[in-house]
């Protein structure tokens, strides 16, 4: 099969280009660049059945030949990131989405919508199931991402419904791996990076609101069985292993053997203080749960932000 990733570059679209291209389907990633990097996809620009289009996806999509899935995975997705660009979020989760469901439709092709656990915003309900509505301060600083997002997922069942359109929902929680940025200021590589330098490692609050981590092989297996299956409605993804952020920076700083002391910064405007996924669907409808726990995801990334640290001298953001 012919797949379009939108979002290529970045982070997680650079791991699922390489997912797809191992199970032989061919793969067009197509990125602007404004929060990913070419490095993370230089191992595959040579290869044949890889192809890259530099674009913007707010812009008209035109893709010759067939396209038998679309992926949807180009958007800001770090706090700093959606912050600092909150037009440009808004609009990608608007324009960027009814373009890429246009092609899925011209095309006929399946349809899979890179949504958020942030579209439970800061939950009343714990843990979040999917029939859970969410409790979202539209107007607060992040409803620029958490609302993008919801639009996005009412727009792509929308396509489903009146157009016929196949489409999958995935709801992200918080995922990390090889392949962020070190500035991107999302708490994993910012303690990671901040314990590898020796530099304080910045807690918002007390550090007691919790998260749950996901390493990036489990969500992608689990968006690849997402995408097979047959389920239209949003299916979270994600390892319910709850952390408070306290627990977090101590696993770092344990094993990167790091002297770095730790600073309380104040809390962000509508910080959910608890995130954990509710994967009852995942486990009985994609037969997923996640394998990699959180100490071995860690060893798993520190050296990738190591040689960074190493060779750009990389340092981490707050906001
Ligand atoms: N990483 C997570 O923990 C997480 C959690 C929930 C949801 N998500 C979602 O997964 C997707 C990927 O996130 P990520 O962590 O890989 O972020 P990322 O910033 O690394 O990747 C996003 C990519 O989209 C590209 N992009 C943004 N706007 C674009 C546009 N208008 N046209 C073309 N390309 C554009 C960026 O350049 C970047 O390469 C996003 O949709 C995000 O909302 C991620």
């Amino acid at each position: 099969m012919r797949v379009l990733i939108t979002g290529a570059a970045g982070f997680l679209g650079s791991h699922l280009c390489d997912r797809y291209l191992a199970e032989g389907h061919e793969v067009i990633g197509m990125d602007n660049f404004i929060t990913g990097h070419p490095d993370n996809i230089a191992h595959l620009v040579e290869r044949p059945d890889f192809r890259f289009v530099e674009q913007d996806v707010t812009k008209f999509i035109q893709v010759d030949g067939p396209v038998g899935g679309v992926l949807h995975f180009a958007s800001p997705a770090s706090p700093i990131d959606y912050l600092e660009k909150p037009i440009q979020t808004l609009k990608v989760g608007s324009l960027c989405t009814h373009n890429a469901l246009g092609l899925a439709k011209a095309k006929g092709a399946r349809f899979l919508l890179a949504s958020t656990s942030e579209v439970y915003g800061d939950p009343k309900v714990h843990p979040q199931p999917e029939s859970y509505w969410g409790h979202v301060n539209p107007v607060g600083p992040r409803g620029v991402y958490d609302e993008a997002k919801r639009f996005a997922e009412a727009m792509t069942m929308a396509y489903h419904r009146y157009h016929g359109v196949e489409t999958r929902i995935v709801r992200i929680f918080n995922t990390y791996g090889p392949r962020m940025r070190p500035a991107d200021g999302r708490v994993v590589s910012n303690f990671i990076v901040q314990a590898l330098r020796g530099d304080p490692i910045s807690i918002y609050g007390e550090g007691s609101q919790t998260r749950s981590f996901t390493y990036v092989d489990d969500l992608v297996e689990g968006i690849y069985r997402l995408f097979q299956s047959d389920r239209a409605e949003p299916t979270n993804v994600g390892n319910p292993g709850e952390f408070t952020i306290r627990e977090l920076a101590a696993a770092v700083l344990d094993l990167t053997g790091s002297t770095s002391q730790l600073t309380h910064l104040p809390l962000p405007e509508d910080d959910p203080k608890v995130r954990q996924p509710d994967i009852a669907v995942a486990r009985v409808v994609l037969g997923w749960q996640p394998r990699v726990p959180l100490l071995e995801g860690l060893q798993k990334t520190i050296p990738y932000f190591q040689q960074l640290v190493e060779r750009e001298g990389a340092v981490a953001r707050t906001l």
